[in-house]
């Protein structure tokens, strides 16, 4: 007899510019939900499972990075497919056996029901575990960037604080921020989208390789 294969049911995957999906969820910080962070900027990050080595590192350098995150008015919340009593003790452990208390509150999604409304699992990697995922809401709930890292790969904390930095700035200033951008280098002009505007961007004393790509100094 033939087996027939079930079709894998994908979830969709969240999208920028839309609303973040809600949550409430039990944390190591007691119950939360998303509208909790309304007013500030969130970082709600996965990692695959609690007491493994790579994981172990990445929670050590998002507790390094939290004052800056704090400075720049964002919060961090991490998650797992593991239970409460395992963050706990995972998280008492690293502060024993690194000396790094971990400040933010860790989700317990052990129904997964977090994880799904975010498409932190990828089947084809594990079908049991978070990849390492990075959503970056707003403080209107707006999901505005999204990472995603593969289980062999630890992240770098440089550029989750550079991108929030590239957000903001980008938000107030009205600009885009080329490659490699760093607080205090010069901006991106949006390309003017008429011949005439095009035209005006010669005299607007700005560091130009052509009409279409225009620095500024904020
Ligand atoms: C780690 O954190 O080391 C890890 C976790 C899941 C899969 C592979 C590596």
């Amino acid at each position: 007899m033939t087996t027939i294969e079930e079709p894998e049911v994908r979830a969709a995957l969240p999208r920028l510019n839309e609303p973040a999906p809600a949550f409430e969820a039990v944390t190591t910080h007691g119950k939360l939900r998303l509208a909790d962070f309304e007013g500030s900027w969130l970082i709600l990050f996965s990692h695959p499972a609690d007491f493994t080595p790579v994981c172990t590192t990445e929670f050590i350098a998002f507790a390094e990075i939290y004052p800056e995150l704090q400075k720049r008015g964002c919060e961090l919340i991490g998650l797992s497919i593991d239970s409460l009593y395992s963050h706990i003790a995972w998280v008492r452990n690293i502060e024993e056996k690194a000396g790094v208390k971990i400040p933010f509150p860790v989700i317990a999604d052990l129904d997964r029901k977090v994880a799904t409304a975010y498409g932190m699992v990828m089947p084809g990697e594990s079908k049991t575990e978070a990849s390492r995922c990075v959503f970056v809401i707003d403080p209107k709930g707006i999901l505005r960037a999204i990472i995603y890292y593969p289980l062999a790969v630890g992240r770098n904390m440089d550029e989750i604080v550079r991108l929030i930095d590239a957000l903001k700035t980008g938000d107030e200033h009205h600009v885009a921020t080329p490659a490699n951008w760093r607080p205090g280098d010069k901006v991106v002009m949006p390309a003017p989208n008429t011949t005439e505007l095009a035209d005006e961007r010669a005299g607007e004393g700005l560091e130009c390789i052509d009409w279409y790509l225009c620095k500024k100094s904020l």
